[in-house]
């Protein structure tokens, strides 16, 4: 690759960052800044996108761009380029989360390539998925999805597991449902469809029956619409990492990344189950019902179901620092 003129993009580096767009982030707050100094894509934490109530340590904001460096990594990967990742590359600079070297590394994987397919159709689906069992060569796959990426998926496929995870996903949502900071958080990050940020009406789920297993949560638009059934077994999963520093956030969200995207390329749907994963007591409660010793970093219901909505991303010129007057 050549060296980059000031401000301009050559195709295979502005794929990249469409794609690392394209990542999911806690009610769609988009937290990423993108910068290009010739072959290099600094991957930065945009720390006014981070959500206070209940992000305030930032982890899930993390998680996200570690989400788009891996979507960065894939779509390099289906345009046969190579790339070098350093995490956390400068000591005195902690919101530098990434910088990923282009055309520099070991070549591209054949897998990594065809996994860049699923980026475009990756969704979060709130809706009920049916009632149909994930086969286990899938749960296989899942698995090693994580472990590429130096994480562990805990699949909860034991009752006893999946129903204490259950208990402790209808506290934290009760707790947070309470909150009134946590509600306007809420309230300010959905809208009707007039934003590129931000969860829209059209990609919430339906409200769910009394009874159902898992409490999802609610967007704005869900208290008005009918109560539908949810399927009775789904597929819980616990991503967790070794550590729990800034570090171990941006691989773990590589590796949720790759979760998501193997769940998507085996045709399945996927949405989050985030709540007691954002106080700080139930996700210490939670690391101890897997044992103790690794870090819960995001909790997933996957299944199969009929697709659900896109949600809109913001255009490059408002993420890429330099390409529109300096952010
Ligand atoms: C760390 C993290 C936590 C999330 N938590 C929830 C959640 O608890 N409930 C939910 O419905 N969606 C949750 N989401 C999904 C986001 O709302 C979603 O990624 C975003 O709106 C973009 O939509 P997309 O995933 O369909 O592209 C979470 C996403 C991330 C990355």
């Amino acid at each position: 690759m050549t060296d980059l003129a000031p401000g301009a993009l050559t195709t295979t580096v502005a794929d990249a960052l469409r794609a690392g767009t394209r990542a999911p982030s806690p009610h769609n707050t988009q937290p990423w800044l993108f910068e290009v100094r010739g072959n290099e894509i600094d991957v930065l934490l945009d720390e006014r996108r981070v959500l206070a109530v209940s992000d305030p340590d930032g982890r899930e904001a993390v998680l996200s761009c570690g989400a788009a460096v891996l979507n960065i990594r894939l779509e390099l990967a289906r345009h046969r380029t190579a790339c070098a990742v350093s995490i956390l590359p400068e000591r005195t600079r902690p919101e530098l989360l990434a910088t990923v070297r282009v055309g520099l590394g070991r070549g591209p994987a054949a897998e990594d390539a065809r996994l860049a397919d699923a980026i475009g159709a990756r969704h979060t689906n709130r809706r009920p998925f049916v009632d149909t069992p994930v086969p286990s060569v899938v749960r296989h796959g899942l698995l090693r999805a994580a472990r590429a990426e130096g994480a562990r998926l805990v699949l909860l496929t034991e009752p006893a597991a999946f129903d204490a995870f259950a208990a402790l996903l209808r506290r934290a949502d009760h707790v947070q449902r309470q909150d009134p900071a946590f509600l306007a958080e809420l309230q300010a990050w959905s809208h009707h469809g007039e934003r590129r940020d931000g969860v829209p009406l059209t990609a919430g789920g339906p409200r769910s029956l009394e009874g159902t297993a898992l409490a999802l949560r609610e967007y704005v638009g869900a208290a008005g619409r009918v109560a539908r059934e949810f399927e009775r077994q789904p597929l819980v999963a616990v991503l967790t990492s070794p550590g729990d520093t800034r570090r171990d956030a941006v691989r773990a969200g590589q590796a949720l990344q790759r979760v998501l995207l193997t769940v998507t390329a085996h045709g399945l749907q996927a949405s989050f189950l985030a709540q007691p994963l954002e106080i700080p007591s139930t996700r210490e409660e939670l690391r101890t019902m897997l044992g103790g010793t690794d870090h819960p970093q995001a909790a997933l219901r996957i299944g199969y179901g009929h697709p659900g909505a896109q949600t809109p991303r913001r255009e490059l010129h408002e993420v890429v620092r330099g390409l529109d007057g300096e952010r």
